[in-house]
């Protein structure tokens, strides 16, 4: 049962509140209802901290059951969304502003690397908490510092990149750590080149994902470089596998799509599994989910061997 999370008059004053279905707010389009608040006033931040809030990006990574949650859901709002000069090749960034925004900032001040992000959706607090990337880079590659606050506390602090122990789709900060921006330490680029990267990566997304259909993106960690996961699903025969509104992408293994934006968070549970169990059987390959789940049976984390063939 979703118990709403009242939020005190001032909180509902000063910020954007309203019940919503979570489906409505990810690129998915899958996900039940929430108490959904818009965090316009950083000093409001406490209370969301206080109500033990989930934080929500672009919602472009992100399963959602179709029970929804029973604490707030709270996405960073006005507050967190700006991008300013801090020095020679040096940005702020609040973790609400659109990462589109910001690549497109660097190309046209001739600032280099973050053109390398072209086309991956997501704000900037999403892209620094799974490290999203590309073939070319990574977000934290450009990080000089981020502030955070991390699980447990209740206040924020600034994290030197230095300390973070970043990797492949994760930042190295604990599960449960709130992003609220960053600085970037940029090289100088020509614009017009960085901006023809930033086109060619984009066309090459575009040429090999399914990007016209809700999704969340790649479903899967890659196991290795020499085994990424849509070539081993593809491999596995499993492109166009069905469970009630989703399948697995004709474009791209490595997607779920759901193409008549009706399908249940259990219809990819279920065929989540059934990609799990099928690599495992057949090749031996775990897979992990590189996409976020909220309020989702645990099977998405188990080893596959501890699944059964047969649907819940
Ligand atoms: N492949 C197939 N069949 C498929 C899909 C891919 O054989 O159905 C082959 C491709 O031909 C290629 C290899 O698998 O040889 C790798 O495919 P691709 O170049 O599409 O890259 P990827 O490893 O699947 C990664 C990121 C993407 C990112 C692209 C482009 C992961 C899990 N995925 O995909 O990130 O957009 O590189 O930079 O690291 C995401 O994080 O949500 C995401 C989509």
């Amino acid at each position: 049962m979703i118990v709403m999370a009242a939020f005190t008059d001032g909180f509902a004053t000063r910020n954007r509140v309203q019940t919503q279905r979570l489906a409505e707010l990810t690129t998915f389009r899958i996900g039940g209802p929430a108490t959904v608040a818009v965090l316009d006033a950083r000093e409001d931040l406490a209370e969301a901290l206080e109500r033990g809030a989930r934080w929500l990006g672009k919602g472009a990574n992100l399963l959602v059951g179709d029970e929804g949650l029973p604490m707030p859901v709270v996405r960073l709002g006005r507050d967190f969304d700006f991008i300013r000069e801090a020095g020679a090749g040096v940005l702020a960034v609040g973790a609400a502003t659109d990462l589109a925004k910001l690549v497109n900032h660097c190309i046209a001040h001739g600032l280099a690397g973050p053109e390398g992000l072209a086309g991956v959706p997501a704000t900037v607090g999403g892209a620094l908490r799974m490290n999203a990337g590309t073939v070319h880079c990574w977000t934290l590659d450009f990080v000089r510092r981020v502030e955070v606050v991390l699980p447990g506390r209740d206040q924020p602090e600034w994290i030197e990149r230095s300390a973070m122990p970043a990797v492949y789709r994760s930042s190295g900060l604990p599960a449960g750590t709130l992003f609220l921006g960053c600085e970037l330490a940029l090289t100088p680029g020509d614009p017009q080149a960085l901006k023809e990267r930033g086109g060619k990566l984009k066309k090459a997304k575009a040429d090999s994902q399914p990007l016209a259909l809700p999704s969340a993106g790649c479903v899967f960690k890659n196991p290795s470089k020499e085994l990424p996961a849509g070539k081993l699903i593809d491999q596995l025969g499993l492109k166009g596998a069905r469970v009630g509104g989703v399948e697995v992408s004709p474009v791209h293994a490595n997607f779920i799509v759901n193409p008549g934006r009706d399908a249940l968070a259990q219809d990819v549970v279920r065929l989540v599994r059934r990609i799990r169990r099928t690599a495992f059987k057949e090749r031996g390959v775990v897979l992990e989910m590189e996409i976020e789940a909220w309020a989702c049976p645990d099977e998405l984390r188990a080893h596959p061997a501890e699944l059964s063939d047969e649907h819940p």
